[in-house]
């Protein structure tokens, strides 16, 4: 036997004298036994009234009743019933478990070695032999020419497989970047493709869908809707000390703000509009946006702002954009800086 062998069965019954079985009172107390086995019972007992007290508080207690504590204030009484009764049911369950493992269940302590997982020097030895002979009956390192032309082949393997990715669809390129916006383009109401005036928008409303006016032609010559699915924006109109920032200075006419209507997330078209808070919600995900803000997102998973539009009015009063946008708008695509 080797010395490192007799060293690990020496340790190993250090560690078995270590940790030498010691009874508990239920081992050697049968009485002691049976009153765990009854606080085992009765936590267990104790959980399943704690079920049912859950029901009968749902059932009980009113909605609105409330109730006052020290410090927190006044919190709902019957949530405060549901939160107790579920969280005592299953602490009791647990604690009964554990109670039960400690006190009764079997504690005899076992050591189970672990196998060295590394193979012995002569197997990792016979290993080098065999791969060493293969390279040589192989001739790899005697013929340089094969050698060479394999691992040229070998690392251009990849290259088609990169080359396929081409075929995952055109590279949207600017596409995405530029929408029908324009300085001086009439910002009109989606579907009567009316022009709107400052006037049309009262303080704290909004226009929840407007586009281009240029749109219309467009859309009836090319027939798709890929156009109003970018340009759309949305009108809010806040009194101008409640701006506290804009991506574009001065980009706010009156007080009136124009943002893309496409979530910067996955795309969805946002219309939530909370005029207290000047707050934009998108329902797909949540992502709500701070108007008042620079369009900030400010909860979700959006990770940009909402796209501001710069607007003015045009000789006739009718509201313009004073240039186009000057960020990408929609969803955030690996293309975008
Ligand atoms: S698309 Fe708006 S939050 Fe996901």
């Amino acid at each position: 036997m080797s010395q490192d062998t007799s060293g690990e069965l020496e340790k190993a019954q250090e560690r078995e004298h270590e940790l030498e079985h010691v009874l508990r009172r239920t081992d050697t107390n049968p009485r002691a036994a049976q009153r765990a086995e009854r606080q085992v019972a009765i936590m267990f007992g104790l959980s399943m009234l704690a079920s049912i007290g859950f029901v009968a508080a749902y059932v009980g207690i009113s909605k609105t009743a409330s109730i006052n504590i020290p410090i927190i204030g006044s919190i709902g009484l019957l949530n405060l019933a549901l939160g107790l009764a579920s969280g005592l049911g299953l602490f009791l369950i647990g604690a009964g478990a554990i109670h039960w493992a400690r006190q009764l269940m079997s504690d005899e302590e076992i050591i189970d070695e672990r196998k060295s997982f590394a193979a012995d020097d002569q197997t990792r030895a016979q290993v080098v032999e065999d791969f060493q002979q293969g390279a040589e009956e192989s001739g790899f390192m005697k013929r340089p020419l094969i050698r060479r032309t394999l691992l040229a082949a070998m690392a251009l393997m990849p290259i088609p497989a990169i080359v396929l990715l081409r075929d995952l669809g055109p590279l949207p390129e600017t596409k995405s970047r530029n929408t029908l916006w324009r300085s001086g383009s009439r910002i009109v109401q989606d579907i009567s493709y009316k022009p709107i005036r400052p006037e049309d928008i009262p303080l704290g409303g909004l226009v929840a869908s407007a586009l281009p006016a240029d749109l219309k032609a467009i859309e009836e010559e090319q027939g798709t809707l890929n156009e109003r699915a970018k340009a759309s924006i949305i009108l809010v109109r806040m009194a101008p000390d409640e701006i506290r920032s804009q991506q574009i200075q001065d980009g706010d006419y009156q007080g009136i703000l124009a943002f893309s209507k496409i979530c910067t997330h996955l795309g969805c078209p946002i219309a939530l509009y909370q005029q207290r808070t000047k707050h934009l919600l998108c329902p797909c995900h949540q992502s709500t946006f701070d108007l008042a803000d620079s369009g900030n997102v400010i909860f979700g998973p959006a990770a940009r702002r909402l796209p501001q539009l710069a607007i003015t009015v045009d000789g006739q009063g009718y509201l313009v954009a004073k240039e186009g946008f000057q960020e990408p708008v929609g969803p955030s695509f690996w293309e975008r800086g």
